[in-house]
């Protein structure tokens, strides 16, 4: 009988799960334990609007308060948990309280790789990018004229980069790897990016990483570079990736391998104890795979507390989608591109549009569409029927894509179909 529900983590998986747990009747207790001193609220906004001062503090949280109590869901903040007891089955906290716990569920997130302190890591100017009271600091730093050195080309460093530019600072960024988002996207994603942020006067330098800060005892002043230039800095944000928060499942045996390791139900062994949202791997066309996004954080809250009512008896099927806002462009990412053997590029419908089409065995994988809505619409439909676009006519300008044939992507046999 299941009658006490904790849940370890106090972001966008833990608010999903805890609220259909209500919503498909679970009437037991649910506790949400939370090492962050306010509610949970969005993640995505602290690297676009909220940055640049376009959004106030009271509409980043996920829900009110109030919602919170009327649904009997109890949110203990400033609450780190230390410990499970997987015999007992509780959660202990720094405050020395227990609470005992009859389903488990894990969603500790992750956090941002610092920099090591020999480098510079630990100055003051020097700022990761990923909890609210992070963006709280940083927005009363980027002030016009200020020189900002951006560690890292992926999505953060670039919306970093994006908002500090619109803000008028003067911005360097530099990427260690050949190119901007090389873990993430294709050579043509990643020179469309290029594009838009030279455009924009961001200094960015590709093939650089940071040999050293060099400090006036509290402050980087100056950044010394991998090619031996070097530039002046007022303010430094790191954003070279994270790490997933699985300290506690490891102290408590839980298999734990880059995240918190589950089956395809988004259970550890221990099938009291569930994982969820960024700190969780699970199985994904055959490949244990952690997926960084707030979609996923949702739907697999969603799922588990559908699984634990026994709503849901299959497995957790995720259907992964991404967007990034930067300058006045939307990037919208449908599916996931690992394992990618062909690129294929079509002209979006608007001035300057594109959309980047990922193929693996000849089968769709995922879509990067830059400033073309239709096409993310087009790819998310296909991967969620499970379709595959004709490659030669995804690529012909004049077929619309509404017309654009498709086969079948899972079957052996193949069937045209059109959509
Ligand atoms: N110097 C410069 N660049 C570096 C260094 C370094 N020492 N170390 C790593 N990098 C680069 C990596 O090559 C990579 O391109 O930093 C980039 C980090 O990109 P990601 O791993 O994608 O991580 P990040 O951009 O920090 O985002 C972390 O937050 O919002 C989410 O979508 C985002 O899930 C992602 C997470």
């Amino acid at each position: 009988m299941t009658e006490r529900i904790v849940i370890v983590g106090g972001g966008q998986a833990a608010v999903s799960a805890s609220m259909r747990l209500r919503a498909g009747g679970f009437t037991g207790t649910v506790d949400i334990l939370s090492e962050e001193p306010v509610l949970p609220y969005q993640r995505p906004p602290l690297s676009k609007a909220y940055l640049k001062g376009e959004l106030d503090e009271d509409r980043m949280y996920l829900r009110p308060d109030s919602l919170y109590r009327e649904q009997g869901i109890t949110v203990h903040l400033e609450t780190q948990a230390l410990m499970i007891d997987r015999v007992k089955r509780t959660v202990e906290t720094e405050k020395k309280s227990k609470f005992p716990y009859d389903r488990l569920i894990l969603a500790t997130g992750a956090t941002p790789r610092p920099l090591p302190d020999e480098i510079g890591g630990g100055l003051e100017n020097v700022h990761t990018l990923r909890t609210l009271a992070d963006a709280d600091l940083l927005r009363d730093k980027v002030r016009p004229g200020q020189r900002l050195l951006v560690v890292g080309g992926g999505y953060i460093g670039l919306e970093m980069a994006a908002v500090a530019a619109t803000l008028r600072l003067e911005v360097t960024l530099v990427e260690v790897q050949e190119r901007i988002l090389n873990r993430v996207a294709a050579p043509e994603t990643a020179d469309w990016m290029r594009a838009l942020h030279l455009d924009h006067g961001v200094d960015l330098r590709e093939g650089v990483g940071l040999r050293r800060l060099v400090s006036d005892g509290k402050q980087a002043v100056l950044a010394a570079l991998s090619d031996d230039s070097a530039v002046g800095v007022d303010l430094v944000v790191v954003g070279i990736g994270v790490r997933a928060n699985d300290g506690l499942a490891r102290a408590a045996g839980l298999t734990v391998q880059n995240g918190i390791v589950t089956d395809q139900y988004c259970r550890t062994f221990d099938p009291d104890i569930y994982a969820i949202g960024d700190c969780a791997v699970f199985p994904y066309r055959g490949e244990p795979t952690r997926l960084e996004s707030v979609q996923n954080a949702c739907d697999a809250g969603d799922y588990v507390a559908d699984h634990i009512l026994g709503i849901s008896t299959g497995p957790f099927v995720p259907e992964p989608w991404f967007w990034s806002d930067q300058f006045d462009i939307s990037l919208r990412i449908a599916g996931l591109n690992r394992g990618y053997d062909r690129v294929l590029t079509r002209p979006g419908e608007r001035e300057g549009g594109l959309s980047v089409w990922y193929f693996g065995k000849d089968r769709l994988l995922a879509v990067d569409s830059l400033n073309d809505p239709k096409s993310y619409m087009a790819g998310k439909r296909w991967l969620s029927a499970g379709l595959t676009p004709r490659q030669d006519a995804l690529v012909d300008p004049n077929m619309p894509l509404k017309s654009v044939p498709t086969e079948a992507a899972f079957s052996t046999v193949s069937k045209a179909t059109t959509t």
